[in-house]
């Protein structure tokens, strides 16, 4: 049983000690200003300044917790006190996909560059490895014009299988979207 709240590491940075956990009820709000924040900034993510509702959040909030109740995703905040620094999670695929999982991860804005992204994408992969049973491979994408984040996931062992030209539009932009995986090795 996973606990929402649970807490699965801490971090320091120089703006405090940051709490890597899972969501819990009640975090709506608090992953609405985020999203919406970093929507509004077109970064490499695949929001480009659409603004969601609470009610959607309150609706997206409550699909992952489900994923953590049936094991079909692993979800993580990191978290400055009631500021959300981050967001990060690997959803299962499903049917003859279902050992394939698709992770996604943001920072936010001022943040970044401390360590705090890899720490996150480093104990979103353990506990997927360590909850969702049968996951063999976690797969991604990042835009073409990404290095920081296209670095990140080849220092820790992801290559590159596939690119689709074109494949995401970035600040109006046909950029290339880069597609990465790396084999989970689960606990025996
Ligand atoms: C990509 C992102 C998640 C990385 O998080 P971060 O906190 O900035 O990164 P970290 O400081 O933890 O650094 C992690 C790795 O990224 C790479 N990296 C970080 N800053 C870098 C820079 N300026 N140039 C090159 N590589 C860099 C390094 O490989 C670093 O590896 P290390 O852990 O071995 O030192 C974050 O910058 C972000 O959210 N960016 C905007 C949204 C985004 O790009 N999301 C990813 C979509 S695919």
């Amino acid at each position: 049983m996973i606990e929402p709240g649970a807490i699965v590491e801490e971090k320091a940075i120089p703006q405090g000690v940051v709490v890597i956990r899972y969501p819990q009820e009640g975090d709506a709000p608090g992953l609405l200003e985020f999203i919406n924040r970093i929507s509004e900034e077109q970064t490499y993510i695949l929001f480009q300044g659409e603004q969601l509702t609470l009610e959607q959040e309150e609706s997206w909030l409550s699909g992952r917790l489900n994923e953590l109740v049936t094991r079909s995703g692993i979800t993580l905040c990191a978290m400055l006190g009631d500021l959300v620094l981050g967001t990060t999670a690997i959803t299962r695929k499903g049917l003859a996909e279902r050992h394939v999982g698709v992770l996604g991860i943001s920072i936010r804005d001022g943040y970044r560059g401390a360590g705090l992204g890899g720490a996150l994408f480093d104990a979103v992969v353990r506990e997927a490895a360590t909850h969702l049973d049968g996951l063999r491979i976690v797969e991604l994408g990042v835009f073409g014009n990404n290095p920081v984040a296209r670095q990140l996931y080849e220092s820790r062992g992801f290559e590159v299988h596939g690119v689709l030209p074109g494949g995401v539009r970035h600040r109006g932009e046909y950029v290339d979207h880069i597609l990465m995986h790396r084999v989970i090795e689960q606990p025996a």
